[in-house]
């Protein structure tokens, strides 16, 4: 029993450390990849790209699971997958709303300037406790929603630009319309909803059933594949037939692919071994993190009063919500004593 509870701490601290470190390397491979000059990809082709390769990994961990028997996993497949339509249609709607959620958020970067974006999005740690509670019946409490709404001011302003990098980021931009204001702040609002919903969804799934969380993965794969092919055909179709699917593919692009693929399964790890509201802490903590590596080695950041005064409230909130709930289990300790 020891032993069992080892290993569930085990893999949630690990996919905790794997999401944090995951979430850095993919946030500066991009920087590095935007500032090279190179031929352009298009976005909808690798998201398909990296939603396949999502599924081929999970392939690969099944083989794993069935003892490296070709035979074995061949038979699991079908009967998880094929044998069992109403649980693989169910996956339907996760992999819907993200497909939704990624083409609002583009919308959302359109029209309104990125830091808007960046911090209006922090209310999907907010929205994301509302369906915790809401759906899984999760009791939060009130300490725990002071820390929640600090994680997502503090968020909020360690992603708020300092007044050079926002001022030049002004000045390269067009004013916005009231009306693409409002819908660029309906976008990313409407994302909020899907981050928090679709998320919450697939953790009652895994946690629910006895799938195991790779083979969800992969009917997820299969859905976000199709939903994704559908999306390139009705925003790309011109500009893949003209110069191809895989246009402006360099090796970095296909970094930043492997990266959100393998973002997928330490997700997926994270939401089944911990939960939604914690991978939120950890994703906020890695984007101090990114900082503090931008500062100290790639020297292309300077931290504002802001960006102090954020981090330090997403530290102070991610102690708040862990130290709390250390506190309320001595009285039921001794209850069972
Ligand atoms: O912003 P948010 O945390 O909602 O983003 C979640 C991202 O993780 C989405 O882009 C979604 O496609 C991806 N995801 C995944 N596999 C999962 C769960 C989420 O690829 N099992």
């Amino acid at each position: 029993m020891t032993m069992e509870i080892f290993n569930q701490n085990n893999r949630k601290l690990i996919s905790l450390i794997a999401l944090i470190l995951q979430t850095t390397s993919i946030v500066l491979v991009l920087r590095y990849s935007r500032t090279r000059k190179a031929e352009p990809y298009i976005s909808s082709t690798a998201i398909v790209a990296s939603e396949f390769l999502k599924g081929l990994i999970c392939i690969i961990l099944v083989w794993f699971e069935t003892d490296c028997s070709l035979n074995r996993l061949i038979k699991k497949l079908h009967d998880e997958i094929y044998g069992k339509p109403h649980e693989t249609l169910k996956l339907t709607i996760p992999s819907g709303l993200y497909a939704i959620q990624n083409n609002l958020l583009f919308i959302a970067l359109s029209y309104l300037n990125a830091a808007t974006y960046q911090v209006t999005y922090q209310l999907k740690i907010l929205t994301t406790a509302l369906c915790c509670v809401f759906m899984l019946g999760k009791k939060i409490e009130k300490h725990q929603w002071i820390s929640l709404c600090m994680l997502a001011l503090g968020v909020a302003f360690v992603t708020w630009p300092s007044s050079d990098e926002g001022n030049k980021r002004l000045s390269t931009q067009t004013p916005k319309s009231w009306l693409q204001q409002f819908i660029g702040l309906g976008a990313v609002l409407m994302a909020t909803l899907t981050s928090g919903f679709a998320g919450v969804y697939f953790e009652k799934i895994l946690k629910t059933g006895p799938t195991s969380v790779w083979v969800r993965n992969i009917q997820l794969a299969i859905f976000g594949t199709i939903f994704g092919l559908v999306i390139v055909y009705i925003f790309d179709y011109k500009a893949v037939m003209e110069k191809g699917f895989f246009q402006g593919y360099s090796t970095v692009v296909w970094i930043v692919i492997f990266l959100q693929a393998i973002g997928g399964l330490i997700i997926a790890a994270v939401i089944k071994y911990a939960d939604n509201i914690i991978k939120g802490f950890a994703t906020s903590l890695s984007i101090i993190l990114s900082s503090a590596v931008s500062y100290f080695i790639l020297n292309d950041f300077i931290p504002s009063l802001f960006f102090f005064i954020g981090a330090m409230l997403v530290i102070t909130a991610t102690f708040l919500y862990g130290w709390e709930r250390k506190v309320k289990l001595i009285p039921l300790n001794d209850q069972k004593r």
